[in-house]
């Protein structure tokens, strides 16, 4: 078991390979729970040749003995849910209210919200966010409107469900047809389709708080599933090109329902390189042969959308801003081996306006930003087969350390490939990684 909770968090634009790391944590762990956004995030965890693309469920279902939860801080979408659990079950995969928990607190992503999520995009045309199109901004925007959400424990009430969802979607529909011209969506079939969700989940729903700071009080170890990446913080990222929630590890305590000490040791995702899928400023971003180069390597495709991501060097400016306020003790460094091959990489340790160096680190100034790099050797060997530091090449080992000197924390294990035995353990403080 681990000695005590962990958080694991994405420090870049997503997809830093975060569903591996939890994978790796989640056998030691009595409970996974994730505390930020929703059927946005997209975590591949290979299994045995198998991969599982996890949304919505936490990566721990795949872990005999782990309860997962799916905290208040959730946009909960009950159709991803249900599809999601149905595809596991299919898998052989047990998935039941012994092993999945679902906060009555969490908020519930309607139709309508995907598709005003995705009418908002069109209207804005060029200056789009390039979302996901989950429903997950116009979800958190009813939440925090108050008088138009819904709670995943409102599921259960069949009743005042309908009546709700009825009112709700006459005002979406008064709303969309003003805005957008859209047809009126049907309040029937909709409050119907929630009752049947609500159904179907009532064995799982729960007041997830209790049972967290109940297993945090007894010393049951909790890991802390994040999705997305830091600079996606809707607070702390380059908005408004971010998401909806607080993503960070300062995001666990009010999306899990615990005490700030309940985060426990912060592990800070990175990938060796950078990418983001949508719009917004991406300083190291490589639109080139090297770009391409990286995604076809690194498979750079959407897990949740198939979109291609866009793909660039690693920009250590971002990654030691995120990892500050992220409280992060250890890196977890992955897809190092989507940059063998490379004659040189870059690291990009500085940024100019005007040709002068930039003094801390305001995202809101990244779309004006022209990067200084650092320009180090590159390495040919295939690095997929190494288990041990030394065992790889002097480049890579010289590439690995230079992060840690730059961000001021260890890398405590790497990636060089999908798999779980893919993994060297390097520096890290937690003895528990499988
Ligand atoms: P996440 O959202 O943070 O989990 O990241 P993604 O959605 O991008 O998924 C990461 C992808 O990279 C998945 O397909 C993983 O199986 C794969 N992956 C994770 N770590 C490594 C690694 O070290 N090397 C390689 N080649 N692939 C990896
Ligand atoms: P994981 O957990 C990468 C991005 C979208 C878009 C912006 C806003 O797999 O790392 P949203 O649908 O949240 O309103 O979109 O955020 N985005 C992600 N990018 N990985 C993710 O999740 C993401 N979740 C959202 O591409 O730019
Ligand atoms: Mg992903």
């Amino acid at each position: 078991m681990l000695s005590r909770n962990v958080t694991v968090t994405g420090l870049q634009w997503g997809d830093e390979g975060k569903g591996k790391v939890v994978d790796a944590l989640a056998g030691a762990c009595r409970y996974v729970a994730r505390y930020c956004g929703g059927a946005n995030a997209g975590h591949p965890v290979r299994l045995a040749g198998e991969t599982f693309a996890l949304h919505l469920i936490p990566c721990g279902i795949l872990h005999k003995n782990v309860v997962n939860v799916v905290a208040n801080g959730v946009a909960f979408d009950p159709e991803v849910a249900c599809e999601e659990i149905e595809q596991l079950r299919a898998r052989g995969v047990r998935v039941g209210p012994e092993n999945l928990r679902i906060s009555s607190a969490a908020h519930v992503v309607m139709p309508y919200h995907k598709l005003q999520d995705s009418l908002s995009e069109q209207g804005l045309g060029s200056g789009k966010i390039g979302t996901t199109a989950r429903g997950i901004g116009p979800c958190y925007a009813d939440k925090a409107n108050r008088s138009t959400a819904i709670r995943v424990g409102e599921l259960i009430d069949s009743a005042a469900l309908r009546e709700k969802v009825r009112s709700l979607v006459d005002i979406k529909n008064r709303l969309f047809q003003a805005l957008y011209g859209t047809e009126p969506l049907d309040g029937k079939e909709i409050a119907d389709s929630c009752a049947e969700y609500g159904r179907r989940l009532a064995p799982m729903i729960t007041d997830t708080g209790t049972i967290l700071r109940k297993a945090v009080a007894a010393g049951e170890p909790v890991l802390f599933e994040g999705g997305q990446g830091a600079m996606l913080d809707v607070d702390h990222g380059t908005y408004p090109f971010v998401t909806s929630s607080s993503v960070s590890a300062c995001g666990v305590p009010a999306g899990a329902g615990v005490a700030p000490s309940a985060v426990g040791r912060v592990v800070g995702v990175i990938k060796a390189y950078t990418s983001r899928v949508g719009a917004g400023p991406f300083p190291t971003e490589q639109d080139n042969e090297i770009g391409d180069r990286i995604r076809e390597r690194g498979h750079e495709y959407g897990t949740t959308t198939g979109r291609p991501r866009r793909c660039g060097w690693l920009d250590l400016m971002a990654v030691r801003y995120t990892a500050e306020f992220s409280g992060v003790d250890e890196l977890a460094l992955s897809l190092l081996d989507v940059l063998s091959g490379l004659e040189e990489v870059k690291i990009c340790t500085g940024y100019l306006i005007d040709g002068e160096p930039v003094d801390g680190f305001d995202p809101s100034l990244l779309g004006r930003v022209a990067c200084e790099y650092e320009t180090l050797a590159g390495w040919s060997k295939d690095i997929g087969a190494c288990r041990k530091f030394e065992d790889l090449p002097a480049e890579a080992q010289a590439y690995v350390e230079r992060i840690e000197q730059l961000v001021g924390r260890p890398v405590g294990v790497i990636g060089v490939g999908a798999d779980r035995e893919q993994t060297i353990i390097h520096h890290t403080n937690l003895r528990d990684f499988s």
